[in-house]
């Protein structure tokens, strides 16, 4: 894969730059800027060069919309603070307010085009739809750097089509993301444990199934976690559970015993009343949930023996929380997850932007964890082994 240096000198030269600022926002306030901060070498390194950098990225899903809750203004203006010089924003995404932002730039100036995402040809299923705006994009740029590591399993204009169009190659954040995951993929130190959490099972389907062949322990929390132990014959009470995914939870058991792996799921689970922030907690076992109750995080005993397995590890992937992390009483298998990480002497990988914004939430450093990737889907599909297609066309592919 490519890197920037391959591009040749870059002074005075357009060069359009993927990044993945899908920060949260809370109404105009970003709540988590990780992914913004994680484009800034590269973004730097294009400054220094003298290049004139013109910023392409989307916010949320406003599905082909121009929808102003969805504007880049508050990723642009934060961007403006950590770099310390104004990003202009386009009004428009390849109209005459970002031709016009682009005809502006001097050598080491950054500008934006607004969310992607408003045009209808980003996401567009059609090849020929996308490659008309990808032509659009390419019109601005001389070279097309990719380092939005969040959105390589998109095959989107702004991601794939565009690199297609123009020199490219792969940004810092990008590489070191592909290089991490990598290790993760090849030859990890062992014993290597994965811990996933998070709503749904169905969302996790083909990484469980391709992790259970490469990891030596699976563990099991989150909402995801009553769909298992439904496969167990267990009761759920009225927490979620996917009951068309309970045949295929039991073929993991089968897999993971014929290939003497283990899958640990929870002993105790904290339960309430309702889904609310200030329902009643209790600890029940986990073969035991009340019928009218939910469960909204593992218990302190699951948390104990979750963060025993994960403690002995020399490799850990970890993605999704154990709960409801953001309300104080069922963040604390979540909390007890992430500590361990932080006690691990191999590497700890924490996947995807809700599970960083929740461990940054919880008062951890990033600097706590080897590596916190940016990307939730991307990382996930890279680990299942799928081709992601971002990355498969900076190397020709595709
Ligand atoms: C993410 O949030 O994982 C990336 O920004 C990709 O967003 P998407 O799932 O809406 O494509």
């Amino acid at each position: 894969m490519k890197s920037v240096s391959d591009l040749g000198d870059l002074t005075g030269k357009r060069v359009l730059i993927r990044c993945d600022l899908n920060v949260p926002l809370d109404g105009e306030t970003i709540t988590d800027d990780g992914r913004i901060r994680a484009s800034l070498p590269t973004l730097n390194e294009l400054r220094d060069q003298g290049a004139k950098i013109i910023v392409l990225a989307h916010l949320g899903r406003p599905k082909g919309q121009v929808n102003p809750k969805y504007s880049l203004a508050p990723a642009a203006k934060r961007l403006s603070e950590l770099l310390a010089t104004e990003v202009q924003l386009a009004k428009d995404v390849v109209g005459e307010s970002a031709r016009s932002v682009v005809e502006s730039l001097s050598n080491g100036d950054v500008g934006m085009l607004e969310n992607v995402r408003y045009e209808p040809g980003e996401e567009s299923k059609d090849d020929a739809e996308r490659g008309a705006l990808a032509d659009r994009y390419a019109a601005f740029g001389d070279v097309f750097v990719s380092d939005g590591f969040g959105v390589v399993h998109r095959k989107q204009a702004s991601v794939y089509d565009v690199a297609q169009r123009l020199p490219s190659a792969a940004g810092e954040l990008v590489k070191a993301e592909v290089e991490v995951l990598g290790r993760l993929s090849e030859a990890p130190q062992r014993p290597y444990v994965v811990v996933l959490g998070g709503a749904k099972v169905s969302d996790k389907l083909a990484v469980i199934a391709n992790l259970i062949k490469i990891a030596d322990t699976l563990v099991i929390g989150g909402g995801m976690a009553f769909t298992f132990l439904a496969s167990e014959g267990y009761e759920v009470g009225k927490s979620l559970l996917e009951k068309d995914q309970i045949e295929a939870v039991r073929k993991y058991f089968n897999d993971a015993a014929s290939g003497g792996k283990q899958i640990v799921l929870p002993s105790d689970i904290v339960v309430a009343p309702e889904a609310a922030a200030d329902a009643q907690p209790t600890v029940v076992p986990a073969n035991a949930i009340p019928a009218d109750q939910i469960g909204l995080d593992i218990g302190p005993d699951s948390a104990r023996v979750f963060a025993g397995v994960i403690r002995h590890a020399k490799t850990v992937f970890w993605n999704g929380p154990m709960g409801v992390a953001e309300w104080e009483s069922f963040a604390a298998g979540t909390k007890a997850v992430a500590q361990a990480l932080t006690e691990v002497d191999g590497l700890t990988v924490v996947g995807g932007g809700d599970s960083a914004a929740v461990i940054r939430d919880l008062g951890f450093q990033d600097d706590q964890f080897g590596h916190i990737s940016t990307g939730g889907g991307a990382s996930l599909e890279y680990l299942e082994g799928k081709t992601l297609p971002g990355l498969a066309v900076l190397d020709g592919g595709m």
